[in-house]
């Protein structure tokens, strides 16, 4: 995918609104991120006002892009493992975000309190440019980013989709929203815990399971009741304010049946389409390709969304590595309505991780 030129005044405003204390919509390569000063507290308390995000939910720290790359760790880290360096060196700049243990300079608010830090090196951009030139000019601070979303709901992959959701001072909570066009990756980071070993994932994303076994050469292990927290891992999140459902291809055509007089916006591959009569107020058809859909999926799920539909169904994807990420988001998207769907808890996204054993 072709990536916008870099609109060098666009960053030098945003470098001077972070250097003030503000926050910036920064386009990266997954989602949209809600970024500002890591070192700076009254900065970093303006993002979870903004998002309406708990203060005990840990951010990412993104750093700019050294020729050595695992040397940004030592600095905001500390104890690196060779498994840690090993995959920063091979995913970074990219969609991989590591927690490491803390170092001294990282701020408490950053971490939820916790003894661990989560960082990732973007590769788009615009969000290198920003990141190299705020190291710059502040001595070498780097910025704490969530997406930039409102607390629990879908991801930005657009400017527009910030623009929607928190909008732009004075009327809305951002100071300044970059547009770079569409993410090309579309959904957020692989997060893999390196602060214990082996290493565990955290969160699935594009870099997949095996991807990170062919690095390490030993499998990842899956999140377990003593891995730290992740928001994203709460059951319901990334979630469209329309009940979701999920349902497998072969049920799809019966299952629009049985919703009978309700206004339904889908979501199915084309194949599906063929066989099924058309009641519904929109249609989407989802990509047959991994790396499509993820690069489509928040845009596809915003749009059906704002489609006046009472009640979306979206046909469940592929099994297999390259599609875990994909499958954790719509799970998690349906998990909030599974009563309402009349689908069992067996369907429901797993538990990955309780949040009372997190580190504090
Ligand atoms: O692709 C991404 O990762 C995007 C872009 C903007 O970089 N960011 C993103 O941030 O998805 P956010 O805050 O929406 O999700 C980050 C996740 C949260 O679920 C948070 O709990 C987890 O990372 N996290 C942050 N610090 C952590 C830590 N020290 N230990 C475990 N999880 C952590
Ligand atoms: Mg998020």
């Amino acid at each position: 995918m072709n990536l916008p030129t870099v609109d060098q005044a666009a960053i030098d405003q945003a470098v001077a609104v972070l250097r003030r204390g503000g926050l910036v919509a920064m386009p990266t390569e997954t989602v949209y991120g809600l970024a500002a000063d890591a070192c700076n507290e009254t900065a970093v308390r303006s993002i979870f006002a903004a998002k309406g995000r708990p203060t005990d939910h840990p951010l990412i720290v993104h750093l700019a892009c050294t020729d050595d790359p695992a040397g940004a760790l030592e600095h905001w880290g500390q104890h690196i493992s060779d498994a840690t360096r090993a995959l920063v060196r091979a995913f970074w700049p990219g969609p991989l975000t590591v927690v490491v243990e803390r170092s001294a300079r990282v701020l408490d608010l950053v971490t939820g309190g916790q003894s661990t830090v989560a960082l990732r090196c973007p590769s788009h951009p615009w969000a290198q440019a920003l990141l190299t030139r705020f190291a710059e000019q502040s001595g070498g601070h780097a910025l704490a980013a969530p997406s930039a979303n409102r607390f629990g709901a879908l991801s930005p992959t657009t400017a527009a989709h910030v623009w929607a959701d928190l909008g732009q001072k004075p009327s809305g909570r951002v100071d300044l929203i970059l547009d770079a066009g569409p993410c090309a990756v579309g959904i957020e980071s692989t997060i893999v815990d390196c602060s214990c070993d082996p290493p565990r994932l955290l969160r699935p994303g594009m870099i997949t399971e095996d991807q990170l076994t062919a690095v390490l050469g030993r499998a990842v292990l899956p999140a377990d009741a003593h891995s730290p927290r992740v928001s994203g891992a709460l059951p319901a999140h990334y979630a469209p304010h329309t009940p979701l459902e999920l349902v497998d291809a072969d049920r799809f055509s019966q299952r629009l049946s049985e919703l009978g007089a309700q206004r339904v916006a889908v979501l199915a591959p084309s194949s599906v389409y063929l066989s099924t009569a058309p009641h519904w107020v929109m249609a989407r058809v989802a990509p047959d390709n991994a790396e499509a859909y993820a690069h489509q999926l928040y845009a596809l799920l915003h749009e059906l969304d704002t489609s006046g539909a009472q009640r979306l169904l979206v046909v469940r994807p592929p099994q297999g590595a390259s599609w875990a990420g994909l499958m954790d988001r719509l799970q998690r998207a349906a998990a909030g309505h599974q009563k309402a769907a009349g689908t069992s808890a067996a369907e429901g996204p797993p538990a990955l991780h309780p949040y009372a054993n997190h580190k504090k």
